[in-house]
């Protein structure tokens, strides 16, 4: 017989269905709650609420354990490419040996961008953040590239239109504040070195690829491809829900992913260590901070909603950052920094307590810092690699005959009844 949850309010029992998914999670369907009681639920930030029944990523915050259509992530850092991958996430199968070469082709088909849009960038403040100017980007896709809604048989072209062109975008928009030439995509170079090379070439010192640093890319963006339902893929969804343009609804994405508290926190985590550096801040110190109520500085890089052990990623980033370093042949001081903030808060009974433990963004930095990423694009370098995810999400949400527009409900605090009061009747206080 099908597990059944019972729910007593008022004296009323109510049965609910319970759901429970391939990796033995369970939920508790109240979709017939308020009709049947009048009550709904109260979840702020939605830690307890299921949102969706999703094939994509599966997480498991106790155990470390992330897997994208099964595969865990450890394998594909290891043995796959961001395309694979991003192919793998958006179709559900990793791509036969033909689907991948044409998938490569069509993405570096797709890599330029109309030039009109270039215009945009010319008309951004010089110091403007590339986040704010990638998001406006990717949502005037739909009125310079309308016709792009036909399918072909493995990925939608629009999909990977967008994926070739938000790498073409971003390194565009770095060219340009930085007062540099812009370089066009070479179709001899694959997604991860073209990026490079649109960064780094210079007519002085030509860009040399390097296999090394191209598969620390791939394995950065590998690792920020998914990660099930974060703040800018359930904004992605919710957005979506109202069948706006795909275009729209990623860009939405974007502008969430830009919080410290979520993507922007890679930025964040470099701005700390510096800060740490210059100030001359010793580690105690800096958990000290981080502990004090009173103190709104947190610890970036540390903590997540999900992973209540060491984040699986953040394990592989770590050992990145040794590998890339060595290569680049270059000590960076920060990565001490981090790797004694590490140690201490791991023995600090607040951070033992709550779980906090090192996430993604703890090492990312110092990776993208040693492959010659500016810090003010590292957010952009996790929305180009969370980009795949947020595709599948919205094609899975919207093609999903169980899913409805997204429509919160609320439990209402504010004035109850009253009654308009014409202006030369009101006291109190002049507002200017
Ligand atoms: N430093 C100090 N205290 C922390 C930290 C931290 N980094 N993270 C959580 N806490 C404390 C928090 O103050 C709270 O304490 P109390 O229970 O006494 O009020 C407790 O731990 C639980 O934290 P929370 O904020 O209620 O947990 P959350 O699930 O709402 O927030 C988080 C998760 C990631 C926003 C939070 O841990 C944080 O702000 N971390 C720093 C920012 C960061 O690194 N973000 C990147 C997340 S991973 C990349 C991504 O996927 O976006």
């Amino acid at each position: 017989m099908a597990e059944t949850a019972t729910l007593i309010i008022d004296g009323k029992e109510i049965i609910l269905p319970v759901i429970e998914g391939s990796e033995g999670e369970k939920a508790i369907d109240i979709r017939g709650l308020r009709q049947n009681t009048g009550c709904i639920t109260f979840d702020p930030g939605y830690g307890n609420t299921g949102a969706c029944r999703s094939r994509i990523t599966f997480m498991n915050g106790e155990q470390g354990v992330l897997r994208y259509r099964g595969i865990p992530i450890e394998q594909l850092a290891e043995h796959s490419t961001f395309v694979e991958t991003a192919f793998l996430l958006i179709t559900g199968k990793l791509p036969t040996r033909e689907e991948l070469t044409r998938t490569s082709v069509y993405l570096n088909d797709f890599s330029p961008i109309h030039e009109n849009m270039r215009l945009f960038y010319r008309n951004y403040p010089p110091k403007a953040h590339p986040m704010g100017i990638l998001s406006a980007m990717v949502n005037a896709m739909r009125s310079f590239y309308p016709e792009l809604m036909e399918l072909d048989e493995e990925m939608n072209r629009t999909y990977l239109q967008i994926i070739s062109k938000i790498r073409t975008m971003a390194a565009m928009a770095y060219r340009i504040s930085t007062g540099q030439r812009v370089v066009y995509p070479r179709p001899d170079l694959c997604y991860c070195a073209n990026f490079l090379n649109m960064m780094f070439d210079s007519e002085v010192v030509p860009y040399r690829v390097d296999d090394d640093l191209v598969r620390a890319l791939n394995v950065f963006w590998i690792l920020h491809a998914d990660h099930e339902q974060n703040c800018s893929t359930t904004a992605v969804r919710v957005v979506g829900s109202s069948k706006v343009n795909i275009y729209a609804a990623i860009s939405t994405g974007i502008s969430a992913l830009w919080g410290p508290l979520h993507g922007g926190a890679n930025q964040a985590v470099i701005q700390m260590l510096e800060q740490i550096q210059r100030d001359g801040m010793t580690i105690e110190q800096c958990v000290a901070r981080a502990k004090d109520k009173a103190d709104d500085f947190r610890l970036m890089g540390f903590g997540h909603r999900v992973y209540k052990t060491y984040d699986p990623r953040a394990k592989i980033m770590k050992k990145m950052c040794d590998i890339v370093l060595s290569k680049v042949k270059r000590e960076d001081p920060l990565l001490d920094i981090a790797r004694k903030l590490e140690e201490v808060a791991l023995e600090d009974t607040y951070f033992k307590e709550k779980n906090l433990y090192p996430n993604v963004d703890f090492y990312s930095g110092i990776v993208l810092r040693a492959l010659g990423i500016p810090t003010d694009m590292f957010t952009v370098m996790f929305a180009i690699g969370r980009l795949p995810g947020w595709i599948a999400q919205w094609k899975e949400d919207t093609s999903d005959p169980e899913m409805k527009i997204s429509r919160p409900r609320q439990i209402y605090t504010g004035e109850t009844l009253s009654d308009y009061i014409p202006i030369d009747q009101r006291s109190g206080e002049t507002i200017c």
